[in-house]
């Protein structure tokens, strides 16, 4: 019987992509799993394809004042994952610094405020979700390389500061998940298709890649500030 039965997990981001596929995987192990993110309609749709007992929590992680009403119960979570974000994106000569500080807000700060103020018991775990473009930097999108080393950093610093708990990062390539339903369906598919016929794993990460690693560091208890890839190979490519 996996040790996840009847743990608390809470995953924040949780209503699509990402996110939903690590709540499913908990809910599978037999996990009490809230998902929480901004959108109502999104965090119904969600929790009704997970099915089970899954609870779900309206909350913005850029909205401090939200952020400490949601964490005022001092519950304590046996594992938590922040896959939460929205990150405009663009060359940095024209990407308008609101949204830079927006994308920096929502990715890096959400995950932030969230850690600085969630309860996790001894031993359980706290997983941030950053991405590839740290290692393989794209002139494109500049800041989200940025983002994305400053979250693995972060992740690795809370591991000391929040012994016994444990404190990883999960770092995607490129997934398919509704974060690219922006782009139109042919440009999508063609971007998938150019992009699995340059990985070394000849194929488009899906978001229960993803998932399986979440789990494999919420699960193993002598895993803390680690880093853990899952890009198809592309940083080698
Ligand atoms: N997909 C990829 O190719 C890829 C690659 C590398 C890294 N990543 C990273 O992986 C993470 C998850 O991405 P994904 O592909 O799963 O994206 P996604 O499908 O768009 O999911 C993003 C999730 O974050 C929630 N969210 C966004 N802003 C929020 C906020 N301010 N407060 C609370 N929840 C918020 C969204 O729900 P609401 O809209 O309901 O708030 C949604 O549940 C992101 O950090 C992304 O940068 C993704």
């Amino acid at each position: 019987m996996s040790e996840l039965v009847g743990n608390s997990v809470l995953v924040i981001g949780g209503s699509s992509g990402i996110g939903q596929a690590t709540a499913a995987a908990f809910a599978a192990k037999g996990a009490k799993v809230t998902i929480a993110s901004r959108s109502r309609s999104k965090l119904d749709a969600a929790a009704s394809a997970i099915g089970g007992n899954v609870k779900t929590a309206v909350l913005d992680v850029t909205d401090d004042a939200k952020v400490q009403e949601f964490f005022a119960s001092n519950e304590v979570w046996d594992h938590v994952v922040i896959s939460a974000a929205q990150t405009p994106g663009g060359p940095a000569r024209q990407l308008p610094l609101a949204s830079a500080y927006e994308a920096m807000n929502s990715k890096f700060w959400g995950a932030y405020r969230v850690a600085r103020l969630v309860r996790i018991r001894d031993g359980g775990s706290l997983t941030l979700v950053s991405g590839y473009l740290s290692d393989r930097p794209r002139a494109t999108s500049v800041l989200q390389g940025a983002i994305n080393a400053a979250l693995d950093a972060l992740a690795r610093a809370l591991a000391l500061e929040f012994t016994p708990v444990r404190v990883n990062s999960v770092s995607p390539g490129l997934i398919a998940t509704p974060l690219w339903d922006g782009l139109d369906a042919e440009a999508r598919q063609k971007m998938y298709a150019d992009t699995a016929k340059r990985l070394p794993a000849a194929c488009v990460g899906q978001a229960e890649d993803i998932a399986r690693a979440v789990l494999f560091l919420a699960e193993t208890p002598f895993a803390s500030g680690s880093r853990v890839l899952v890009d198809g190979g592309a940083v080698i490519a």
